[in-house]
C-alpha cells in the first residue's frame, strides 16, 4: 500500500489523523506505519458509532456440573479413559499469555512474575510444574502452545529458553503472537502511540483459536492427531492443567468442550456461572444475573446457578473447526490507552479515554452445542493472581500454593 492508497483509505474511514505525522518519519518508519494501516479492521469501528457491546443476552437456563462426589466415584474409569489420550499424545494444551495483566502492576509479562518468597517460583514455572505431574504419570510430553502478544512475545520466549523451558521438553512448545486489534478514542479516532505506530492491544483470549490457525499450526495438530486441546489461562497457578481424569471425564460424555467450574463461594460471588443461553453452553457474568437466577435452588437446596468457571476447558479440535469461520461477538470495553496527543504529546491518561476490541473464549463457548462443566474443588485448582494484593492476589495464591504443599 502506498501513501495515496492509504489516505483514501482513511478518508473513507474518517481516520486520516493517522498519516498526520507520516513525512517526518524516516523510510522504514513510513513504511511500516502504512503496513500498519493496511492491516486495519475498519469494521470494528461501526461498533462504537452503534454504542454497542457485544450482542444482547438471549433466555438463561441452569446447567448442571459433573461433581466433585460424582468424579470421585468415577474417578478410575475416567482416568483410565484420560491415560489412553494422553499416552497416545492426542491432548495438546495452550497457555493464554497474551494478557496484558495490568491489575498486576508488572512490567513484564505476567507469567514471569516471582511467587517465591524464598527461592525462586514463578508463575510459568508453576504452570509447567503442574503439567509436568501429567507428564511423569504418563510417561508423555503434551505438545503444548503458549499464546502472546505482540507486546510481551519476545520477552516470553527468551524467559523460557533462559530458563530451559523449566525442565519441560521444547520439542513439545510452540509460542505464537496473538492477533491485535487498534484502541479508538471515545470520539471514534483511532488512537497514535507514537508518530509512526498506531495504538493497539491484544484482541482478548478469544482469539485463541484463529490466532492458532493463522500462524500455521493447525497442521502441525492434524500431524500429531491430536483430537483434544485444552485452553488456560497464565493467572491460576494451582490449576491442573489435562489431568487425566478431566479428560477422560470429557471423552466419555462425548461433549463438544469441557468446562472446569468451582462451586460458588456464596450466592453473589463475583464469577461467571455456567450455565443455557438459549440452549446452548454459555457463560452468564454475575452483574447479568437476576435476584431470582442468583437465588433459585434445586431440591436439595443447592443453588442452580452454581458453577463459576476458571478459565480452563478443554475443547474437541473438530467442533472447534467446525465453529471456526463463525461470527464471535466483538465486546467493546473501556479503558485507560496512553496516546499521543493533539499536539502531539504522548500521554498517559488517569482515566479511560477510549475503547479496546476483545473477543473472549466465552463467545466461543456459546458456539458450541455441548459443554460438560466439571467440578473441582476450589482449594486445590483456583488460585488465581490477578492483584498485587488483597483478593485473587499474589498473597492469596502464596496461601493456596503453600497449602497444597509447594514451598515457597
Ligand atoms: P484477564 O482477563 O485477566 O486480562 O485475562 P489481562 O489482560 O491478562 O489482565 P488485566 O485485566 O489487564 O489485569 C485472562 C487470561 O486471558 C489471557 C491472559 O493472559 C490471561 O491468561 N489473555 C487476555 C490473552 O491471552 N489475550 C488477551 O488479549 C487477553
Amino acid at each position: 500500500m502506498n501513501y495515496q492508497e492509504a489516505l483514501t483509505l482513511l478518508q473513507r474511514n474518517g481516520q486520516e489523523h493517522l498519516l498526520r505525522y507520516y513525512h517526518e518519519l524516516d523510510e522504514k518508519g513510513k513504511a511500516s506505519l502504512l503496513s500498519q494501516i493496511e492491516g486495519l479492521d475498519f469494521s470494528l469501528l461501526s461498533l462504537l458509532k452503534e454504542n454497542r457491546t457485544a450482542e444482547g443476552r438471549g433466555d438463561f437456563a441452569p446447567l448442571g456440573a459433573l461433581t466433585a462426589d460424582e468424579i470421585i466415584r468415577q474417578r478410575s474409569e475416567f482416568e483410565r479413559a484420560g491415560f489412553e489420550i494422553l499416552k497416545e499424545e492426542k491432548a495438546a494444551a495452550v497457555l493464554l499469555a497474551g494478557g496484558m495483566g495490568t491489575r498486576l502492576g508488572f512490567d513484564k509479562p505476567k507469567g514471569m512474575y516471582n511467587v517465591g518468597v524464598t527461592r525462586d517460583l514463578y508463575i510459568f514455572e508453576c504452570l509447567i510444574n503442574n503439567l509436568l505431574d501429567v507428564v511423569r504419570v504418563t510417561g508423555h510430553y503434551i505438545l503444548l502452545f503458549v499464546m502472546t502478544s505482540e507486546l510481551n512475545h519476545d520477552d516470553t520466549v527468551r524467559f523460557f529458553r533462559e530458563k530451559e523451558y523449566f525442565g519441560y521438553d521444547p520439542d513439545y512448545i510452540r509460542f505464537y503472537v496473538q492477533d491485535t486489534a487498534p484502541c479508538v478514542g471515545f470520539d471514534g479516532k483511532i488512537l497514535l502511540e507514537d508518530k509512526g505506530r498506531i495504538a493497539v492491544s491484544p484482541n482478548g483470549n478469544g482469539g485463541w483459536f484463529t490466532s492458532l490457525a493463522k500462524a500455521g499450526l493447525l497442521s502441525l495438530l492434524k500431524e500429531r492427531k491430536v483430537e483434544y486441546i485444552s485452553v488456560f489461562g497464565v493467572d491460576n497457578v494451582c490449576q491442573r492443567i489435562n489431568d487425566p481424569a478431566f479428560i477422560g471425564a470429557m471423552a466419555l460424555s462425548g461433549r463438544d468442550v469441557a468446562a472446569k467450574v468451582v462451586r460458588k463461594a456464596d450466592p453473589n460471588e463475583r464469577v461467571g456461572v455456567m450455565c443455557l443461553e438459549d440452549g446452548h453452553p454459555s457463560i452468564v457474568e454475575y452483574y447479568e444475573m437476576t435476584e431470582d437466577m442468583i437465588r433459585l435452588k434445586d431440591e436439595n437446596g443447592n443453588l442452580l446457578y452454581n458453577y463459576g468457571v476458571i478459565l480452563n476447558y478443554l475443547f474437541r479440535l473438530d467442533r472447534l473447526e467446525k465453529i471456526m469461520n463463525d461470527r464471535i461477538p466483538v465486546h467493546v470495553v473501556e479503558k485507560k490507552i496512553p496516546y499521543l496527543d493533539e499536539n502531539g504529546v504522548f500521554t498517559k491518561p488517569e482515566e479511560p479515554n477510549g475503547c479496546k476490541f476483545e473477543y473472549l473464549v466465552l463467545d466461543l463457548i456459546h458456539l458450541l452445542d455441548s459443554c460438560l462443566p466439571y467440578e473441582v474443588i476450589r482449594e486445590k485448582e483456583f488460585a488465581p493472581i490477578k492483584n498485587a494484593t488483597g483478593i485473587d492476589s499474589v498473597e492469596s495464591a502464596r496461601a493456596l500454593l503453600r497449602e497444597n504443599g509447594i514451598s515457597l
